[in-house]
């Protein structure tokens, strides 16, 4: 770990009182950022480039404009017009916190943002991004919300729970999510410089957060929660000293031992029918399958596991993306480098591939065999996602517990966001394919074979399956044991998957 610049803002409950009733009345919000920014300045700041933003507030002194520009662009902008801006906090309130340098011309030394969805407004602390220091990061950067923080925070499911664990917390986004339907929080980072712009995010936003400093379990050793979060870690990093460890990114182990370690480790932190929600990379070697390689880390465990694989690239992707990561351009000796470094490292273990993607553990809260799946799903999802992954693992979790009479004997009906296609050649009496295409959640397309597709018809929520399977064995004249065996798998795949319930 490098010596950080700036140390971490913070500051008094009454400090942070005041500075958030002037975020609330500037208003420093999401939309409002959208609306003093327009679409083309916002989206070109995503793509790294900050120039359509600062042309979009320089000589504004809409109290917004101000504060993107010395907390989001790390443009200086004069003490009159900062103090104009957070009136209550004033100038030296602001220095005080830690929050912009000395001067008549002040500079924001870290990063503010509103970050919220359509009840919150929260505002997260974190290290100015590489696009307003002009600088490559520092090895203890501290990440502000980035893809994979909304990726996870979506995904998360949000059943009202007592205990939940953030690990890796970073600069405290997926705490604030979790403070909407937990009692208590555990939050941990490796890094102090981390844990501290997570205490500033929490007291900004009024969230209480049980701060632990330490790696992976050691700070949670022998305690157990209802829910546990982590974007983690995750990027497979050459362990060599030419290639620098950056806080944000690297776990310290080798390949994608980080990962599988917390899954490992999950099952002796999760309360009986805890769920643990994670983002991962993993390694793709020559033979083997990425559902192999990840079952793996669940050998010997008890956990239920959902793990959907989104993404996977070769290594030579892989490489270039964390080369430049460390703020090297392609074609310069630094680069070429660390992509060597990381190439070679890869071809060390066989690894050809990286797979990405989300895992969703849980405990079993009954003494019964463990429910495994592992699928490879790509295309884009609903948002939130959590309420999906929630209902998904609650039906696997039920199916597990039932036999296939039990199954058949309850009344389905079809979900209401599923609709049915049916596809034939002109003029053909039946349809060739007849498949379910779900509209929220995953997205899932299942194909029904006909006899699947005349149950699945009927099941309206006041015939039980059972007594629809007898009515088809009639109609179609097959033998109703021969109908029940083609049909319940099916109907077990559509209940676990969202499509019937
Ligand atoms: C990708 S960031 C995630 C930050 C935040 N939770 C989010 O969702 O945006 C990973 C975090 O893990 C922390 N970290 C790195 N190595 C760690 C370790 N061995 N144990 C615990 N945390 C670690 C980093 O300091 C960083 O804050």
């Amino acid at each position: 770990m490098t010596t950080p610049a700036t140390p971490a803002p913070a500051g008094s409950p009454a400090q942070l009182a005041a500075l958030r009733e002037d975020l609330r009345a500037a208003p420093y919000t999401v939309d409002r950022v959208e609306q003093v920014l327009g679409p083309v300045a916002e989206a070109a700041l995503h793509r790294e480039q900050p120039l359509p933003a600062d042309l979009a507030t320089r000589g504004s002194e809409d109290p917004v404009a101000t504060l993107l520009r010395v907390f989001v662009l790390g443009l200086p902008v004069s003490a009159a017009a900062l103090a104009a801006a957070l009136p209550r906090t004033g100038v030296r309130g602001v220095q005080a916190l830690g929050l912009v340098g000395q001067g008549s011309r002040v500079s924001g030394l870290c990063d503010l943002r509103p970050y919220g969805e359509d009840q919150h407004t929260w505002w997260v602390a974190s290290d100015l991004t590489e696009t307003a220091t002009g600088r490559a990061l520092g090895t203890g950067h501290v990440l502000g919300v980035g893809g994979a923080s909304t990726t996870l925070a979506s995904w998360t499911p949000r059943p009202r729970v007592r205990r939940a664990l953030d690990l890796g917390t970073g600069c405290g986004v997926q705490s604030l999510h979790l403070a909407g339907h937990t009692s208590h929080r555990v939050a941990t980072d490796l890094s102090a410089r981390a844990l501290d712009f997570a205490r500033f995010t929490a007291g900004l936003n009024e969230v209480e957060l049980d701060l632990r400093a330490g790696s992976l379990w050691e700070p949670v050793a022998g305690e157990e929660f209802d829910l546990v979060v982590s974007n983690p870690p995750f990027v497979i990093t050459p362990r060599r000293a030419d290639v620098p460890v950056y806080d944000y990114r690297d776990g310290g182990a080798t390949g994608d031992e980080v990962v599988a370690g917390l899954v490992r480790g999950m099952e002796s932190h999760l309360a009986p029918g805890g769920i643990a929600q994670l983002l991962g990379n993993w390694e793709l070697r020559s033979g083997e399958s990425w559902q192999e390689h990840v079952s793996g880390w669940l050998e010997g465990t008890g956990l239920d596991a959902w793990v959907v694989q989104r993404d996977m690239q070769d290594v030579a992707e892989y490489a270039e993306t964390w080369a430049r990561d460390g703020g090297h351009r392609p074609g310069t000796a630094g680069f070429d480098g660390l992509y060597e470094a990381w190439l070679s490292d890869f071809a060390a273990r066989g690894v050809e591939r990286v797979g990405f993607g989300v895992l969703t553990l849980q405990r079993p809260g009954q003494d019964r065999a463990p429910w495994r799946v592992l699928e490879h799903l790509p295309s884009p999802t609903a948002v939130p996602m959590g309420p999906t992954v929630l209902a998904e693992v609650r039906a696997r979790t039920w199916l597990a517990l039932h036999s296939d009479d039990e199954v058949l004997s309850v009344p389905w009906s079809v979900a209401d966001d599923v609709g049915e296609e049916r596809v034939g050649y002109p003029g053909a009496p039946d349809p060739a394919v007849i498949r379910l295409r779900q509209g929220g959640g995953l997205r899932r397309v299942e194909q029904l074979d006909t006899l699947t597709a005349a149950v699945v018809g009927a099941c309206d929520g006041d015939l039980s399956a059972a007594q629809i399977v007898q009515a088809v064995a009639v109609l179609t004249d097959v033998d109703a044991g021969e109908v029940k065996a083609q049909v319940v798998p099916r109907l077990r795949r559509l209940i676990a998957g969202g499509l019937m319930h």
